[in-house]
């Protein structure tokens, strides 16, 4: 079945805040990524999961951890060997890099119990390891991938092209192999689910070619996770609230032209609250 993204196959999800709820309510998300050179992903992915309701959210570098985010304070960064992954939702991928360290980091996430959420490098890892996709498959909690393009043809060893061509069946082929909810991304991303429910999102616009949104998308989804978002529901909505904030922003002028990754997460907070 195909359907387009709409408020009302999701918006049940989102919860009023009970007056007498604490973080502690609001789940937790560690986002692990961050290789050197590459420490702004995990940051704007992290940034994304606070302003998008997660109760406590840590950024976890693969190498050199920052003490703390200037513009961030409130999120917690430490070096990802040393925290315990069974804590928290995980969200893994962005800036990550492809190291021995990184691969490691990856494997030890499939195989705990936590939400995952993978991106970026954790899905170009993933592309290069068939017993971890395998891992990946049989995992018995909540599993969302969302590749671009390319990243998506990494992992099912085609082309851009060929993924281009079909977008539906190259997300419901990738569903179905690694038995998880896909979120393809670009222009019309499609999510899809392993028994081949697929819908193309309707929101969004060109302002989100620009380096960065992918991250937001990751940090978004992961926090609907954590708060106790089915992963069917969570990445329809993170693709639709993500898409909204940038057609909002366009409308106020802060896009097409220039709208940054950072400048989306607050957007992305008040589509949230409107919904
Ligand atoms: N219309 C609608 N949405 C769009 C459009 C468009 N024309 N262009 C991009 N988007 C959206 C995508 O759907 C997706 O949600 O913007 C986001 C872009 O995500 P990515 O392609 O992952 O880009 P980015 O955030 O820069 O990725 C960061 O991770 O994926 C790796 O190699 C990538 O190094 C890069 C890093
Ligand atoms: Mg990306």
């Amino acid at each position: 079945r195909l359907h387009l993204n709409d408020v009302k196959f999701f918006a049940r999800h989102l919860r009023a805040r009970r007056h007498n709820s604490h973080k502690g309510s609001y789940g937790n998300v560690a986002v692990i990524g961050g290789a050197r050179g590459m420490g702004g992903a995990p940051i704007l992915a992290a940034r994304a999961a606070l302003n998008s309701g997660a109760g406590r959210v840590y950024a976890l570098f693969a190498e050199e951890a920052l003490a703390f985010d200037p513009g961030q304070p409130e999120l917690m960064c430490r070096l990802a060997g040393d925290f315990d992954l069974s804590l928290a939702t995980l969200v893994i991928g962005p800036g990550l890099g492809g190291s021995r360290a990184a691969h490691d980091l990856l494997a030890g996430a499939v195989n705990c119990g936590s939400a995952l959420l993978a991106d970026a490098d954790a899905l170009n890892l993933l592309a290069a390891d068939p017993a971890l996709q395998t891992a990946m498959a049989h995992r018995p909690a909540a599993v969302v991938l969302t590749p671009h393009p390319l990243e998506a043809a990494r992992l099912l060893g085609s082309s851009i092209a060929a993924v281009q061509a079909d977008r539906l069946a190259a997300a419901r082929a990738l569903a179905a192999r690694l038995h998880a909810v896909v979120v393809l991304k670009g222009s019309g991303t499609v999510i899809a689910a392993p028994g081949g429910d697929a819908v193309i999102n309707t929101t969004g616009n060109p302002a989100l070619a620009t380096a960065g949104t992918g991250d937001v998308l990751a940090g978004l989804c992961g926090a609907l996770l954590a708060q106790g978002w089915p992963q069917w529901e969570a990445a329809l909505a993170a693709a639709w609230l993500h898409g909204m904030a940038a057609d909002v922003l366009v409308t106020e002028g802060a896009g097409p032209i220039g709208l940054t990754a950072a400048e989306l997460i607050p957007a992305v907070r008040v589509a949230l609250n409107r919904m």
